[in-house]
């Protein structure tokens, strides 16, 4: 395909929310809140932040120059930048990030529509809270509903991955996005006002810094690479359909801004309801789906809450499903000649064999374990915390020493027609502290370099 003949995004406010739409999705909504549990509280929230804007934003920032400045997916764009090259491993490191991305994110989006289904089909009131976590691990660990929705999702996303990324993706995002922030905030007031919801607020907020362990570090560094969705050549893909007058700065920022303030919001929605049921904020990746049905039990008209809810929140999963997807997607096509088509049948199929495999690893495959870990694990596990931010190292290497800084400057100020007032202190971000940091973060997990328990 010629360069001309690619889809770009037609207006600026759908291209934003297209972005925000890679963005927001499962990670900030069911990821974070149980990680954040898992991980003491308000001192993962305060590392979370700190990586989200040291290290992730500028990630962000340097994929956007990547994709934009090339025009071509996350391989290709390598290859054209500096032709015969190993830079173009790093959108092979992306490409199949993407496709383990996706092998545990289906899973999780099909369960989002068995709760969809449930709100028409059964009760949410009068139930204990015992009984919303028995149903859910009954449901989560036989075979055929989880892997039947499962297929489900993978099916939607085709759909809209087949009609292409002007029609299919900005017109989703457009409307939706704005709906699922709405009832976010309809929730948390819910959740902020039941009885003991203080001490949620306060394990969520005051932070207690002797919490802050390896695994807290790590872990606040991985989500903050998947929640922005960099580091795999994602935004690569995404910016390469941007036009040339689309401020990438401010895009970058606006995107981070609003990805972050999701996640808190939903920290609010979900860790004051843990305390106030009694819920162990350990719960791990379940944790979500046991809490809120609660919440919605304590709401007159708890089943429609839950429906207009879980729909959401399928579709937040959907625009960053539809987003990976296009990372293997466009790659497939551009790069070998596959057809889109063809492409997008290769990619969904591949994905689809794994994300099976990860739905029956919480039943009848759970003795399947490497390194204690089951498969669904070790996906979230291997992408999350060692080849988004070890992706993300190599990008900001990439982009701060080996690209002419005034061909990055044009880029990044479209031609100078927008300033870029800090990008002196940008550079030394992606040159010195982005890598250093991400570096450090892995001996420190590595226990190489031990400077926490
Ligand atoms: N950022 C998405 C989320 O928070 C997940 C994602 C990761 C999407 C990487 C694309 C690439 O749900």
């Amino acid at each position: 395909m010629s360069q001309n003949e690619r889809d770009s995004f037609q207006s600026r406010i759908g291209l934003l929310l297209a972005t925000v739409g890679s963005a927001v999705g499962l990670g900030n909504i069911w990821r974070f809140p149980y990680t954040l549990g898992a991980n003491g509280g308000a001192a993962f929230l305060l590392i979370y932040i700190f990586c989200t804007l040291l290290l992730a934003l500028p990630v962000m920032v340097a994929e956007f120059y990547i994709g934009r400045h090339s025009k071509r997916n996350a391989v290709g764009s390598f290859r054209a930048l500096v032709p015969g090259t190993a830079w173009k491993g790093v959108g092979f490191i992306g490409v199949f990030a993407a496709f383990f991305i996706l092998g545990f994110y289906y899973v999780v989006s099909g369960w989002t529509l068995e709760y969809v289904f449930q709100s028409f089909t059964s009760s949410f009131s009068n139930k204990s809270v015992e009984a919303f976590h028995s149903e859910f691990t009954a449901f989560s660990t036989t075979v055929w509903k989880p892997v039947f929705w499962t297929v489900v999702f993978i099916g939607i996303t085709h759909a809209v991955v087949s009609v292409g990324v002007k029609n299919g993706i900005e017109r989703a995002a457009k409307f939706l996005m704005p709906l699922l922030f709405t009832i976010l905030i309809i929730l948390c007031i819910r959740s902020v006002t039941l009885p003991g919801a203080m001490a949620g607020l306060e394990f969520l907020f005051r932070p207690d810094f002797s919490k802050i362990t390896s695994s807290v570090l790590i872990s606040a560094m991985g989500q903050a690479f998947f929640s922005l969705s960099v580091g795999m050549g994602c935004m690569i893909t995404y910016s390469s359909y941007f036009k040339d007058k689309v401020n990438l700065q401010r895009t970058a920022l606006e995107v981070t801004l609003i990805d972050t303030f999701l996640a808190v919001l939903a920290g609010i929605m979900i860790i004051p309801a843990v305390f106030s049921f009694g819920i162990a904020p350990t719960e791990g990746p379940k944790l979500v789906f046991i809490t809120l049905p609660n919440v919605f039990g304590m709401m007159p008209l708890s089943n429609v809450w839950s429906a207009i809810f879980f729909v959401l929140l399928a579709v937040a999963a959907l625009t960053s499903t539809i987003s990976l997807h296009e990372v293997a997607t466009a790659y497939l096509h551009e790069e070998h000649k596959v057809s889109r088509k063809r492409a997008t049948w290769l990619v969904s199929g591949g994905v689809g064999v794994m994300a099976i495999i990860s739905s029956l690893s919480f039943g009848v495959l759970k003795e399947m374990t490497l390194f204690g870990l089951t498969f669904f694990d070790v996906l979230d596990y291997t992408t999350t915390k060692l080849m988004l931010p070890f992706g993300g190292m190599l990008i900001c290497l990439f982009v701060g020493w080996r690209i002419d800084k005034k061909i990055l400057k044009a880029e990044l100020t479209n031609k100078g027609t927008v300033p870029f007032y800090f990008f002196t202190s940008y550079c030394f971000l992606i040159r010195y502290i982005a890598p250093l940091g991400i570096v450090l973060i892995f001996l420190n997990e590595l226990g190489l370099l031990k400077f926490l328990k």
